[in-house]
């Protein structure tokens, strides 16, 4: 186990990996998840997942939708707040949703960052401004459903595993529809797991086409590698839209922890362990490098790390 932190560096120039399985998220900065992936290019280390410029871009969910919206994928209007000045000129459709530009796992989405008029608005906006110091992201509100999807592998061989729904149904009553740091946070604990999700989703042939194509496209356009989970949610015609790409998703080992990616996996019929090896396979075939040169108990030696 590498940590992200400033001896980093000295410690993969010291061990030389033959192979790094990276899931390393940098403690600061825009590019704190591209850090490592750096490191390891510039090592020549071969590792597992997005390259740094991928894992960068969609950390900046305004650069990631931009490139996006270049591509013709669907993708909620928005713009972007950067200071209280910029707050005068900004043009926004009620209502609206407002985060952190640059955050996950709902970190900064409350559920009041569903706004509904302009002091809603610049509230929510200094709140972003001032407790994480980096732009308001504000973009138009998506009623619809909403669901996250795991896709694994590379080029034609790239799987949709089994679409998670979040079901908004299971929140407290009288709370905005949102997958909020509240829903993921407090109100869901490992002894008291809220029912929130579906999987497999229940959706219409024609839906799950559409979603699964969505997902393909925006894998393929932002370049992921590997492995990547991807939130959808529908817009007021019912047509699916990309909320945010995770290329370094999540994969809490417990069911109980209601880890989405390998929530899906399981529904797929692939329990963790496998999850973790087949994860790994697909890496080392990408770079090139066959199973063999890595012998089984090292192998288990990382997915006991993992
Ligand atoms: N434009 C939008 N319209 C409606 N709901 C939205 C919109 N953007 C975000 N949300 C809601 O807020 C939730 C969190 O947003 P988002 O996925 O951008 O945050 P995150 O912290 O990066 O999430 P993750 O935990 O997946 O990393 C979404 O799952 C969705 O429920
Ligand atoms: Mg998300």
């Amino acid at each position: 186990m590498i940590e992200a932190n400033e001896s980093a560096y000295g410690k993969l120039q010291e061990i030389r990996p033959d192979f790094a399985f990276n899931m390393s998220e940098g403690l600061y900065g825009v590019s704190r998840e591209a850090q490592i992936p750096a490191m390891l290019e510039l090592l020549r280390i071969p590792y597992l997942g997005s390259d740094p410029l991928t894992l960068a871009v969609c950390l900046d969910k305004s650069r990631a939708k931009e490139i996006l919206s270049y591509h013709g994928i669907r993708t909620a209007a928005f713009t972007v707040i950067g200071s209280m000045e910029e707050f005068e000129d900004a043009k926004v459709k009620f209502p609206a949703m407002v985060k952190p530009l640059h955050e996950g796992s709902s970190k900064g989405i409350y559920n009041s960052c569903v706004v509904h008029d302009t002091e809603e608005l610049e509230k929510e906006v200094r709140t972003v401004l001032a407790t994480y110091g980096e732009p308001a992201l504000v973009e138009d509100f998506l009623p619809g459903r909403e669901f996250t999807v795991a896709m694994l592998g590379n080029g034609d061989g790239v799987q949709v595993l089994p679409v998670v729904e979040i079901k908004f149904d299971a929140l407290p009553p009288g709370v905005n529809h949102i997958y909020s740091f509240e829903a993921k946070w407090i109100w869901d604990t490992t002894d008291n797991p809220l029912d929130i999700f579906e999987c497999p989703a229940s959706l219409s042939p024609n839906l799950q086409q559409k979603i699964e194509t969505i997902c393909r496209d925006t894998y393929r356009i932002l370049r992921c590698r590997d492995w990547a989970r991807i939130d959808v949610r529908l817009d007021a015609k019912g047509e699916p839209c990309i909320i945010e790409i995770n290329p370094l998703p999540g994969v809490l080992p417990r069911p109980e922890d209601n880890s989405c990616f390998p929530k899906a996996a399981r529904a797929a019929g692939i329990q963790y362990n496998q999850l973790i090896q087949r994860v790994l396979s697909i890496a080392m075939e990408r770079c090139g490098l066959g199973e063999t040169t890595v012998s089984t108990s090292r192998t288990s030696q990382l997915v006991e790390t993992v």
